[in-house]
């Protein structure tokens, strides 16, 4: 079982309203490690990330996904939530009516399954334990998820989510945009705390900075759906200094 990895991605081609979006994906995580994704806009990142989580609007045309062992086209959204996937999206939804507090409550609840649950104050301690460690305010957690929320405390709390689930694999779709230079710190600070041995990380960013503090095992770099070079966090500051343009015209000229 050792052997196997967290997650592995293989030749995965993937549409999106009948237009090809990912061109042959392969990509593959061992458990702890930590993956960035850089690229173009609308080179297909949210799609792959969107993808791994189930959403209906991509559908998979081609290619295999397996995570932790099982075959990703076996399971629903909800299952592959509950065995160990989570994704901080790119833009966090506001729901109205529902207080932070209660929505965590419920998400770890059904992570943990039926006759599990967790304790009331154990979940409050452990929540006002990891907000701390978030620097976020504790009146937050009785606040409407996300509603009013700036950019910034949303994407605080899409980690205070992280934090709370514990997941296996942790996949960031550009969780650093919009931060304050302070916030990224402690979101950093707060994927490395869980990161190593317990939780891969796939990081989707436009931005080395986010890299130099959450020091990244492999760089991929995504041109038209597909990924044209992977190597180690160098290649993120190459990216920083010469920008995308070689890597698309030779995906233009199809080389
Ligand atoms: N629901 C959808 N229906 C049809 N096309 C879509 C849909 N969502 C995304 N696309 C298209 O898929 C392509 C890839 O989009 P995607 O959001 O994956 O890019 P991205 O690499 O995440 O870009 P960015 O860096 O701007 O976030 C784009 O051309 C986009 O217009
Ligand atoms: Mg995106």
């Amino acid at each position: 079982m050792s052997k196997t990895k967290l997650l592995e991605i293989d030749a995965l081609q993937v549409e999106r309203e009948s237009k090809e979006i990912l061109r042959g994906i392969s990509l593959s995580i061992g458990h702890g490690e930590v993956h960035a994704i850089m690229g173009p806009n609308g080179s297909g990142k949210s799609t792959l990330a969107n993808t791994l989580m189930g959403h209906p609007s991509c559908e998979v045309i081609g290619g295999t996904v397996n995570f932790s062992g099982q075959d990703l086209s076996d399971l629903e959204v909800n299952q592959r939530a509950n065995s160990g996937m989570f994704m901080a999206f790119q833009y966090p939804m506001e729901i109205p009516g529902v207080p932070l507090t209660t929505f965590l409550r419920e998400a770890m609840n059904t992570r943990r399954g039926e006759g599990n649950e967790i304790g009331v104050r154990e979940f409050r301690k452990t929540m006002l334990e990891k907000m701390e460690l978030l620097n976020m305010d504790p009146a937050f957690a009785s606040r409407y998820l996300n509603q009013g929320f700036s950019g910034g405390e949303k994407k605080r709390c899409e980690i205070l989510q992280m934090a709370m689930l514990e997941p296996s694999l942790a996949i960031l779709d550009e969780t650093d945009s919009g931060l304050d230079i302070d916030a990224l710190k402690i979101v950093a600070e707060g994927v490395n705390a869980q990161r190593g041995d317990h939780m891969g990380v796939l990081i989707i960013t436009h931005y080395q900075r986010l890299l130099t503090y959450i020091q990244p095992d492999r760089v991929h770099v995504m041109v038209s759906g597909q990924i044209v070079e992977s190597g180690g966090p160098e290649l993120a500051l190459k990216l920083e200094d010469q920008g995308y343009d070689s890597y698309v015209n030779r995906v233009a000229e199809g080389v």
